[in-house]
């Protein structure tokens, strides 16, 4: 029988902290377990506190200028909002809420992931304003294709990349197509996509000049072989157009107001169509996994019997 596509959360005691301390432990490591498994966890509405007031300020941007970047971006670190063009009240105003919706979505994954609680890097965070069916994209940046993802940008070196979505649209669902897990994927197609080339770290120049690279700072300097393979595997799913089209697919349909966390370095996804979505991303450290053996690094550094977080 297949499994059902998402794990409905009802679990309100736990998302909003008031169950006793030890009965939440045990509950929010199963919600932790589930997910390093590839499940995907769903809220039908909001698990954290997200005003009207600033929905309908989201709402009620004009969107249709923002074409030249992908997303608006916030990283919570700096306090920086990038991506969006407006007058300065509505900048103003914009990185308000963003900084709000962050440190709500960040205070709940606390209370509701408490294994993780503060074992994780703080990533960005998105506010996601275009349509995403019919958009024109460079084949790399295509999130229509099947993917796991990975960032060039921030090298991960084994933490996962956890994910908290909510479909802000009024009346539309978000849609996305998975398929089978990165376990199975690694099995089929590491080898081909490189594992073992990039395992070896490549020629002895190649990682005299990534030393060199790391000690000047320069981006991707700090790769380590996991990072520089899931870059590549990232890319090898999509440009794999027998895979894309062949392999098994599973439709979720996300609708209004749903909120759903995934570890999107193990579950591939396509986004399908959609409009107005938030993410929030957190890089959880691989000492506070509950399930590492499912973690993609240990499962690709036991395919290829090296180690890769070096
Ligand atoms: C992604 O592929 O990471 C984006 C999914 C989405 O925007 O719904
Ligand atoms: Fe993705």
């Amino acid at each position: 029988m297949p499994s059902p596509p998402w794990i409905p959360v009802n679990d309100f005691a736990l998302a909003t902290g008031w169950l006793d301390a030890s009965q939440s432990n045990e509950r929010a490591r199963w919600y932790c377990e589930q997910l390093e498994e590839g499940q995907i966890l769903f809220f039908q509405t909001f698990p954290y506190d997200f005003p009207e007031h600033d929905r309908q300020f989201i709402l009620s941007q004009r969107w249709a200028e923002a074409r030249l970047h992908k997303n608006v971006s916030y990283r919570p670190t700096q306090d920086v909002l990038r991506g969006f063009s407006g007058d300065e009240p509505s900048l103003s105003e914009m990185r308000r809420v963003m900084r709000s919706y962050s440190a709500q979505v960040i205070q709940f994954l606390a209370r509701f992931l408490l294994p993780y609680a503060g074992r994780w890097s703080l990533d960005f965070a998105s506010f996601r304003p275009l349509e995403e069916e019919g958009r024109q994209l460079p084949l790399h940046k295509r999130n229509d294709l099947l993917h796991v993802d990975a960032f060039p940008s921030r090298p991960t070196r084994g933490s996962r990349i956890l994910r908290v979505f909510t479909n802000l649209h009024p009346t539309k669902a978000r849609v996305w197509l998975t398929t089978d897990r990165f376990g199975e994927l690694a099995k089929r197609f590491a080898f081909e996509a490189g594992l073992p080339q990039l395992a070896g770290g490549g020629s002895f120049l190649r990682r005299k000049l990534l030393r060199l690279g790391r000690a000047f700072g320069f981006p991707g300097g700090d790769r380590s072989p996991y990072d520089r393979f899931m870059l590549r595997f990232h890319d090898y799913l999509k440009e794999n157009s027998a895979f894309q089209a062949d392999c098994p697919k599973y439709k979720l349909e996300f609708p209004p107001l749903a909120t759903w966390l995934v570890f999107s370095d193990g579950v591939p996804h396509a986004v399908v169509s959609g409009q107005f979505a938030l993410e929030q991303t957190v890089l959880v450290h691989p000492s506070a996994l509950v399930a590492p053996q499912h973690s993609p690094i240990r499962v690709l550094e036991s395919l290829c019997g090296c180690p890769l977080s070096g």
